[in-house]
C-alpha cells in the first residue's frame, strides 16, 4: 500500500472542498485505486467539514499538528488529539520541520505522539536533516536521533507512518538523487526495525514532490509514499502525481 498525503499548511477555506471532490472523483474511478491511500491534512478550521463529507470515501482527513496534553487544557490556541479525533480526523502530522523550527523538541514530540496514539489518531511522524547537516554528512546521525528519541517499541507500528523530509528540499525544488534517497530510506528502515524489533512502519518521502519530480521516485521500492505540500493545493497536480507514479 502506498500513501499520497497532501499537507495543505496554511491554505484553504470551506469552498476549497472542490479540490478534494475532484481528487475523490479521480480516485474512485482509478484502476490503481486499491494500491494507494489518500490523506489530506487541511488546517484545523476545515477538518470537521471535510471529514464529514469524505467519511467512507477514498480520502481520509488528518491534522497538521496537535497539542501534547489531553483532552482539554487552559493553553490558548492549543488543539488536543482528543478534539481532533472528535471531529473525524484519523491522522495527525507530528514533527513537521515548520513546528520543529518553532520549538517542538524531541521531548515535546514524544508527548504529542503518545497522546495522539492514545486518542486513536494515526501518526505521520516527520523527520529530516537541514542543509548544513547534509553537507557535513550527518544525515543518518540526525535521523537516527530524531527517531530514537521519540519512538518506542511499545508504540503500535501499524499506527505510525514516517515521513522523511529533508529540510533543504521542502518548498525549494531541490531533490535528493534517487540513489541518495534509496540509501537513506534503507537506513531509516533499519533504524526503525531496531526500534520496533520487527518490520519497519511505512516510510514516505516529502520535499518538492510534484507531477514532474514524482517520476524520479517511482523506482524506489523502499519509499512507501509521499508527503506533498505545495502541489497538493491543486487537484490537477495532485492527481497527476498519482497518475505519473503508476504510469
Ligand atoms: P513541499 O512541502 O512539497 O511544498 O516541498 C512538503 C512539506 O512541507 O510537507
Amino acid at each position: 500500500m502506498k500513501y499520497f498525503i497532501g499537507n495543505w499548511k496554511m491554505f484553504g477555506v470551506p469552498n476549497s472542498i472542490y479540490i478534494l471532490k475532484k481528487i475523490n472523483t479521480f480516485c474512485s474511478k482509478d484502476k490503481n485505486r486499491k494500491k494507494y491511500r489518500v490523506i489530506i491534512t487541511p488546517p484545523f478550521t476545515l477538518i470537521e467539514k471535510f471529514a464529514k463529507i469524505f467519511k467512507d470515501k477514498k480520502i481520509s482527513i488528518g491534522s497538521q499538528n496537535c497539542y501534547h496534553k489531553d483532552p482539554f487544557s487552559s493553553n490558548t490556541s492549543a488543539v488536543s488529539p482528543y478534539m481532533i479525533k472528535s471531529v473525524g480526523a484519523k491522522y495527525t502530522l507530528i514533527g513537521h520541520s515548520d513546528n520543529r523550527n518553532e520549538g517542538d523538541n524531541d521531548h515535546l514530540l514524544k508527548s504529542k505522539v503518545q497522546f495522539a496514539l492514545k486518542n486513536k489518531l494515526k501518526v505521520i511522524f516527520c523527520i529530516g536533516e537541514n542543509k548544513v547537516e547534509k553537507k557535513n554528512k550527518k544525515t543518518i546521525v540526525v535521523l537516527k536521533k530524531q527517531l530514537q528519541n521519540v519512538l518506542e517499541k511499545k508504540f503500535n507500528k501499524k499506527d505510525i507512518i514516517i515521513a522523511y523530509e529533508p529540510i533543504w528540499s521542502i518548498g525549494t525544488g531541490k531533490l535528493p538523487t534517487s540513489l541518495e534517497l534509496k540509501k537513506t530510506a534503507i537506513q531509516i528502515k533499519k533504524i526503525l526495525k531496531n526500534i520496533f524489533k520487527r518490520k519497519s512502519p511505512a516510510v514516505l518521502y516529502g520535499g518538492s514532490v510534484d507531477e514532474k519530480s514524482i517520476k524520479i521516485f517511482k523506482e524506489i521500492n523502499e519509499i512507501d509514499g509521499f508527503l506533498i505540500g505545495g502541489a497538493s493545493k491543486s487537484s490537477k497536480k495532485f492527481i497527476d502525481i498519482i497518475k505519473n507514479y503508476y504510469r
